[in-house]
């Protein structure tokens, strides 16, 4: 389908293509001196010690939990509402993930209270997801892993350019898919103050090698040792070049993404609820979810929606609900009463940095007759 409104756009002109031709003319196509120059341009605009370009999101957060040492017979606290790439980061480890509830309607982030009570003598880390780019309470959720001797790692996600992140935990790991704020197609990133953090993803990303492929066309490295079994996370060239040009766009486009969250909330009112509302200063506002009426029908508001052209989605069913993780993972994390109340209500609208002012007035009049419509009882409707 050809959405005349889709949920995301790539912020894409002449400096992207530019920069993938410029990769191109110089015949070095994977982890060279672009994959360097954007980690180190990320590090500085995060104000972190340390990252890491990696193949995914996903990569980025096995690749820092393993590196600091979770593996089997741990375990790993997360909220159950994520993307299911985070509980599968733990997976990946030999852990197991723990499942916990979010605090609030108004702000579904890790609740430190329910984290509090799913941790156990195999605690490892803690997994806290940035949802939409807002922090979680890292100060509650420091405090709270220092207490108990855990590490933090972030799924940051959503979070590129977020004020803050990445400076509570032990890492913080990026996403840069296709649909994210800073968008390479595929791509990630760990930032972390450790440098034998830093260092053990670098040698994991490839295999465990000690020297990378670049270094010895360079002549730069005799020694082709493997240190220890690794895997195949490396990015491109290209990706790379991408994300130093998407980098430099980040602020406008996290500053733009500010101001349509905050129009959508200002013609919405109190038709729905808005999660995070007022915290747009403090987050890289990749999200604009909202929260249904109790007991409206999702699936004929969305239809509503689709059939004028407008895309929505879903951020996300919780995980706990997916077959896959049915057994133990599911019943571990006991009940979680938030996010169950959340699941069917949640409602994610277009946000981009393309989208206009025009377009958020359209977006927000079909849903608000949407709603009028699931709304009005069946005799009225004849
Ligand atoms: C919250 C969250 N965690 C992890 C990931 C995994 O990132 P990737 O798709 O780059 O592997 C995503 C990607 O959408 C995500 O939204």
């Amino acid at each position: 389908m050809a959405w005349t409104i889709p949920l995301s756009d790539l912020d894409y002109d002449v400096r992207e293509e530019q920069a993938v031709q410029a990769v191109l003319a110089s015949r070095w196509l994977t982890m060279g001196p672009q994959t360097a120059a954007f980690e180190h341009a990320f590090a500085a605009a995060h104000a972190g010690a340390h990252a890491v370009a990696v193949s995914s999101g996903t990569a980025a957060l096995y690749l820092a939990l393993r590196s600091l040492g979770v593996g089997p017979g741990h375990e790993v606290v997360l909220p159950s509402l994520t993307f299911v790439a985070t509980a599968h980061a733990v997976l990946q480890c030999g852990a197991v993930p723990v499942l916990a509830d979010v605090t609030s309607i108004e702000s579904p982030l890790l609740d430190p209270a329910d984290v509090a009570r799913k941790i156990t003598p195999a605690t490892r880390a803690l997994l806290p997801v940035h949802y939409g780019g807002a922090l979680c309470d890292m100060p509650a959720l420091r405090s709270l892993a220092d207490a108990h001797g855990l590490v933090v790692v972030e799924d940051a996600a959503h979070a590129a350019g977020t004020p803050g992140v990445g400076e509570l935990s032990d890492a913080a790991c990026f996403s840069f898919y296709a649909n994210k704020n800073l968008a390479i197609g595929e791509g990630g990133m760990v930032l972390t103050p450790h440098g034998e953090v830093a260092e053990s993803c670098r040698r994991l990303r490839s295999h465990g090698r000690v020297v990378s492929s670049h270094d010895k066309a360079l002549g730069n490295a005799s020694n082709d040792d493997v240190s220890e079994v690794g895997v195949h996370a490396r990015l491109t060239e290209m990706q790379a070049a991408l994300g130093c040009v998407q980098l430099e766009k980040l602020p406008a486009g996290n500053a733009r993404r500010r101001v349509l969250r905050r129009l959508y909330a200002q013609l919405l009112g109190h038709a729905v609820t808005i999660p995070l509302a007022g915290t747009e200063e403090h987050s890289a506002c990749h999200l604009m979810v909202v929260v249904l009426p109790e007991g409206c029908d999702r699936e004929r508001v969305r239809e509503s929606l689709g059939a004028d052209g407008i895309q929505t989605s879903v951020h996300y069913p919780p995980i706990h609900e997916f077959t896959a993780f049915s057994g133990d993972v599911c019943e571990r994390a006991g009940t979680l009463p938030v996010t169950e109340e959340l699941a069917p209500r949640l409602l994610t609208l277009p946000l981009h940095t393309r989208l206009t002012d025009a377009q958020v007035q359209r977006v927000t009049d079909r849903l608000l007759e949407a709603l009028s419509e699931v709304t009005r009882p069946a005799s009225s409707a004849t």
